[in-house]
């Protein structure tokens, strides 16, 4: 069944999650080719925005083609949301999302994110503003809870229901885990069970195999993929492949793997220049882990901000590659959790 957000029908239920120094235009770019669902900026700061900071405006940078894309807002001020929200509509969001799962201090010090958790009746206000503010569908992003002894994801997740929210995600850790340990699928399978809107379900989706069990298990309406598509955007399609045909599809072989990591690097020197290649050296990384022979290409690259320079090496490790001139045994491909625990 398509996935549905009040009037917003998807093409699919394979959501690219709102993913921190990630997510931006050029990133995007690789993930709507790829046929996601929906796509997320990276998180906007309800009070920054208010501001009309510069920084945060181009966070909000959207291509035409890239539509439906949701901008994440975090903040704790009601009324200031409902402002913010007003004014991510106008800039061309389709979904209107709200961060109630970020971990990270300087968030939570002032009350954002997942600090929210501890407060549901917060919670309620505050979607309920931004539903109120806006004619996006709106769909608040979750944790299970603060920590282990607060598990609350039901009784938060009803309230976002009850405030008017058109659909809800849930990453199944605790504010307390951060990125460490699993998800714990089994909190995402009650919340799904309670609630009447769209339930999209979240964390250590790595495999396009991992999707399928994942609504097997709880029973989400559709899953919102995130570290394992970094460096790796064709689990999109993999996965988008293995729920509509059954079958999943093959993974890219490393000439395809690195014609895309010399996309993404000339999309990003496009977007933001010099320091555009700098942010890419740790897509680089996530790119070429697993490829035979890579520790080279991947120091060089490092040491590198001439985008001619980097385009070469990288040409000349695919010849390599090609010709068999490269041995070493393969490492496991994909994002490893641990790698990119922020
Ligand atoms: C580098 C990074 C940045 C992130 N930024 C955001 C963000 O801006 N908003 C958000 O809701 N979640 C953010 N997250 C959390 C992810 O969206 C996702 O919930 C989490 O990584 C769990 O999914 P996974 O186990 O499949 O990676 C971020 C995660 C990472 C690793």
């Amino acid at each position: 069944m398509k996935l549905k957000f009040g009037n917003l029908e998807l093409k699919n239920n394979v959501l690219m999650a709102p993913l921190c120094g990630v997510t931006d235009l050029p990133f995007r770019r690789l993930a709507v080719e790829q046929g996601a669902g929906l796509v997320h900026t990276e998180m906007v700061s309800c009070a920054a925005l208010v501001r009309d900071s510069h920084k945060t405006v181009r966070i909000m940078d959207l291509a035409e083609d890239e539509h439906p894309v949701g901008i994440q807002l975090f903040g704790c001020n009601p009324e200031e949301m409902a402002e913010a929200a007003r004014m991510v509509e106008a800039h061309g969001a389709d979904v209107i999302g709200i961060n109630f799962g970020c971990p990270v201090p300087k968030v939570v010090k002032h009350n954002g994110g997942s600090a929210l958790l501890k407060e549901p009746a917060t919670i309620g206000k505050i979607v309920a503003a931004v539903v109120k503010a806006s004619s996006k569908p709106v769909i608040p992003k979750i944790r299970t809870g603060w920590d282990a002894q607060s598990v609350n994801a039901e009784e938060v997740g009803k309230t976002i229901e009850d405030a008017g929210a058109h659909g809800l995600m849930i990453h199944g850790r605790t504010r307390a885990q951060k990125f460490s340990g699993y998800a714990d699928w089994d909190v995402i399978a009650g919340v799904k069970a309670k609630l009447s809107i769209p339930v999209i379900g979240n964390g250590d989706l790595m495999k396009p195999e991992d999707s399928i069990r994942m609504m097997e298990k709880t029973g989400v309406d559709g899953v919102l993929l995130a570290r394992g598509a970094m460096g790796n955007p064709w689990l999109i399609s993999r996965t988008i492949g293995l729920l509509e045909n059954g079958e999943t599809p093959a993974e890219p072989d490393f000439d395809s793997r690195l014609a895309t990591l010399q996309r993404h690097f000339s999309l990003m020197f496009e977007y933001k220049g010099t320091h555009g290649l700098a942010e890419m050296r740790k897509h680089a990384m996530w790119y070429l882990k697993g490829l035979p022979g890579s520790a080279e290409v991947r120091n060089r690259l490092n040491q590198s901000l001439d985008f001619n320079e980097i385009i070469g090496l990288l040409q000349d490790y695919r010849e390599r590659l090609r010709l068999g001139l490269v041995v070493s045994a393969p490492e496991v491909s994909g994002v490893e959790p641990e790698m990119a625990a922020v």
